[in-house]
């Protein structure tokens, strides 16, 4: 099978980089096409680096903008891309802007699209991922779902069960495979903290970002804090913390973004993770750091379900008394239904199954 896997943002580089070995194993005909929604090294290359997955044979440079451009140039380079070299299928995965584009695209052209994470469902359609996730499960011919409750979120849609596959989460896949590799990597003292004693952050989503008295609301709780506060700053946060307060003198050390590998150990030895990203909740659940989430919901759901997470309204109040709790909180919890090693094997035994055209397409 001669498969384009669609990928342009971070998470969506570590969600394949398990995948494309197991796929190339399997003897499928597999390239990678990187949008270049992401473009910075920090962003973008370290992944690559880090996961060892192979360079993007495509690389369309359709870098930042509002949505629908973005998504549009997305469209545009993806469709030519498509035509040119017609895929028997195309892979998106997660839930970003170049996913929503490579379904689109290639379902107008009768293209088989897969989606890798489909089914998680925060029911909150002011988050773009919400929409783009929507969108791109019903585009999609076959569903590779994380957790059992997006398989039912996808039967509540409509789709058929026999497009479903329960594969398993592979943010967990590449968290298991990696673990090993960092045993004895000390980030914590580069950055001068000790390991067990910060607390680490990431906060980037609009929800938060795009709201000042949120991103003050979450820095004073910072500033109460007795641990220090290790915040990895993401492009579109970096030059909003300094007025929202978020600042050495609340106790919080800004740095730029880190790697796939440094931010793995630096989610092992926190003492506790704030953060409103999806794929932060998917790994302190797989470490075993308790995790705050700074958000109204979560499509994670299973992660609060077994223990490892909190939700927690972007209000001081509600932060501190989170923290307080994921501190004290005991780290037995068990790691959710097929959050293993085989989740690209799965991946793989879906795919040689086959992928059904949708009915009513051609
Ligand atoms: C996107 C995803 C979000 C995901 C996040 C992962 C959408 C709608 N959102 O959000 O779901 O959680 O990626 O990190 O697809 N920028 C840079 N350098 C870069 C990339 C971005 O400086 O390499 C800056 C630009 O100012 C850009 C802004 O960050 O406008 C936002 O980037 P964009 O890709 O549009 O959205 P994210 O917030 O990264
Ligand atoms: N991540 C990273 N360095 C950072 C921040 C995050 O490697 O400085 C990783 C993180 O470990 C996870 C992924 O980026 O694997 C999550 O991406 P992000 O939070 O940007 O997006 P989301 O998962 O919310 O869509």
């Amino acid at each position: 099978m001669r498969l384009i896997v669609v990928v342009g943002a971070r998470p969506n580089f570590i969600k394949v980089g398990p995948l494309m070995p197991a796929l190339a194993a399997a003897g499928f005909d597999a390239h990678i096409a990187h949008t270049g929604q992401h473009y910075d090294a920090t962003m973008s290359d370290v992944f690559f680096t880090d996961l060892d997955i192979p360079e993007p044979t495509w690389f369309l440079g359709v870098g930042s903008g509002t949505h629908a451009v973005q998504t549009g140039k997305a469209m545009m380079a993806l469709e030519e891309l498509f035509m040119a070299e017609t895929p028997d299928a195309v892979m998106v995965v997660g839930d970003v802007n170049s996913t929503l584009a490579g379904a689109l695209a290639a379902s107008k052209l009768h293209i088989p699209v897969v989606h890798l994470e489909a089914g998680l469902r925060s029911g909150d359609m002011s988050m773009p991922e919400e929409i783009n996730r929507l969108v791109a499960d019903q585009l999609s011919a076959m569903h590779l779902t994380p957790a059992r409750e997006a398989d039912e979120n996808l039967v509540a849609e409509g789709v058929d069960r026999e497009r479903i596959h329960f594969v398993g989460n592979i943010m967990a896949e590449s968290v298991l495979r990696n673990l090993e590799r960092i045993e004895g990597r000390d980030v914590a003292t580069n950055h001068g903290l000790e390991a067990g004693a910060y607390v680490l952050v990431t906060i980037h989503r609009p929800e938060n970002t795009d709201h000042p008295e949120r991103l003050a609301a979450i820095a004073a709780a910072f500033a109460a804090t007795e641990l220090p506060v290790l915040f990895p700053a993401h492009p579109r946060t970096r030059p909003l913390l300094s007025s929202a307060g978020i600042t050495a003198d609340a106790g919080v050390h800004v740095v730029d973004p880190v790697g796939y590998l440094d931010m793995l150990a630096l989610q092992r030895d926190a003492a506790a993770i704030v953060t409103d990203s999806g794929g932060v909740q998917e790994e302190s659940c797989m470490v075993g750091t308790p995790c705050v989430t700074v958000r109204r919901n979560t499509e994670r759901g299973i992660t609060v379900e077994v223990g490892a997470n909190r939700v927690v309204a972007a209000e001081t109040d509600a932060i501190i008394a989170g923290l307080a709790e994921a501190l004290a909180s005991a780290r037995d919890w068990q790691r959710p239904e097929r959050w293993d090693a085989e989740v690209a094997a799965r991946v793989v035994a879906a795919l040689e199954g086959g992928v059904i055209q949708l009915d009513g397409v051609c």
